[in-house]
């Protein structure tokens, strides 16, 4: 590899062992990878913040590093953790969970990283702008900052992502080079996509036929400068995510580096592939149990306007089973000075900040069968949660909620 003077130094422990340990993880990962340079990163967006996650194996690993001195030298920030800091003991979470949790977002404030715990940082204040070199690690978060922001990330794991805070850069592979930025499969969609919903059934859809691959879309019209082509972009990238493992997608006209290079994000021989409908998308992320315990909505976590939205599908509405809504504790305090988390609660609903259904020990709390309108989280709760999961539009998951069962 081509070091630098000071990476060198880093190596040899002149900048202390917390960085030491951490210019190993790269420079192992770049060996790995055929990196043979490191780049320098604008931030680093760290997982594996919950204790739900990591356990006390993770928490030990923490606090060794932090013992060695680590300490981020880039803007850095928590993805979401296992409990919301204000309201764990309203949630059923228990005292111990709770004291172990905090004792992560401890551990990784003392080394610098900001507790902003949330999936979404680019809705308090972190949007990543073009050709930016990142090490964020959250994989709707990632999706998002290459694809709609045209950032570049690899899908860093939690200790990656906090080594490249600490040394200030991340060796350049992957998704940091231009030519791994081309899209394999072009794919012509032959159905209208319009809502939230379409979006989530077709982000499913496509990683479940390409897995890992990097798609260009073609007929997808969306209004760019609308907070719902926000909420549909981040949909649809988590859900392609969370089917396959897709980290970056170029929509024609839409996305960044699709506009900048036209038909150029092509790969030679990239594979074609038609969407004509949405069935099987439907179908796979349809369940028929009968009971439901829980509607939680904000997957990836939902952004002021979202709030707001939700406040006026809640007014005069009263919930017979719990609804959550989770998003960021800075989205909440801008919500309740709007007077919108007032709104919403008057429904019977709950705000919830710092976790979501996925990372917060959810089984644990009873809750089995939960109602959501993100495809990712329907993905996901079945396998970290054990849970039976229904998805459907946000109506028809409020409207559940209000009935107290599934409406179909
Ligand atoms: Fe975010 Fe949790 Fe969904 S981390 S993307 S709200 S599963």
């Amino acid at each position: 590899m081509n070091f630098t003077d000071h990476e060198r130094a880093i190596l040899k422990g002149a900048h202390g062992a917390g960085a030491k340990k951490a210019m190993e993880i790269l420079v192992s990962l770049a060996r790995i990878f055929g990196a043979d340079s490191m780049i320098p990163i604008q931030s680093s967006q760290i997982a594996g913040v919950s204790y739900l996650n990591i356990g006390d194996v993770g928490l030990g690993f923490l606090s060794d590093w932090e013992e060695m001195g680590a300490k981020v030298s880039v803007p850095s920030f928590m993805n979401p953790a296992g409990i919301d800091r204000a309201l764990w003991k309203k949630m059923g979470i228990s005292e111990h969970f709770a004291q172990q949790q905090m004792k992560i977002i401890a551990t990784l404030s003392r080394m610098g990283v900001e507790a902003t715990l949330t999936c979404t940082p680019y809705h308090i204040g972190q949007m990543p702008t073009l050709g930016d070199h990142l090490a964020w690690s959250e994989s709707s978060a990632v999706s998002y900052a290459n694809s709609v922001c045209g950032a570049r990330t690899n899908r860093e794991g939690g200790p990656s992502a906090l080594a490249s805070a600490i040394i200030g850069s991340t060796p350049a592979y992957g998704l940091h080079l231009d030519l791994n930025r081309l899209a394999t499969h072009k794919i012509h969609l032959e159905c209208d996509i319009r809502t939230a919903a379409d979006f989530n059934w077709l982000g499913y859809e496509i990683g479940r036929r390409i897995g890992d691959a990097i798609p260009f879309i073609e007929g997808i019209s969306i209004d760019m400068s609308s907070w719902y082509s926000t909420l549909c972009l981040k949909a649809f990238g988590a859900a392609m995510a969370a089917s396959g493992a897709v980290a970056l997608y170029h929509i024609k006209d839409v996305t960044p580096e699709a506009i900048s290079t036209g038909n150029e994000i092509l790969k030679d021989h990239a594979i074609e592939l038609t969407i004509d409908n949405l069935d099987d998308a439907r179908r796979a992320l349809q369940h028929h149990a009968r009971k439901l315990q829980l509607v939680t909505l904000g997957c990836p976590h939902a952004s002021l306007a979202e709030l707001t939205y939700l406040a006026d599908m809640l007014k005069d509405v009263t919930l017979k089973i719990p609804l959550w809504i989770t998003t960021s504790a800075q989205v909440v305090n801008l919500a309740r000075e709007a007077g919108i988390i007032s709104r919403i609660e008057a429904s019977g609903a709950l705000v919830i900040s710092d976790t979501c259904m996925v990372v917060a020990p959810l089984k644990d709390l009873g809750f089995r069968y939960i109602a959501v309108d993100s495809a990712k989280a329907a993905c996901y709760l079945p396998s970290h949660q054990n849970a039976i999961t229904y998805f459907g539009t946000t109506e028809q998951c409020i409207e559940s909620a209000k009935e107290g069962r599934w409406i179909n």
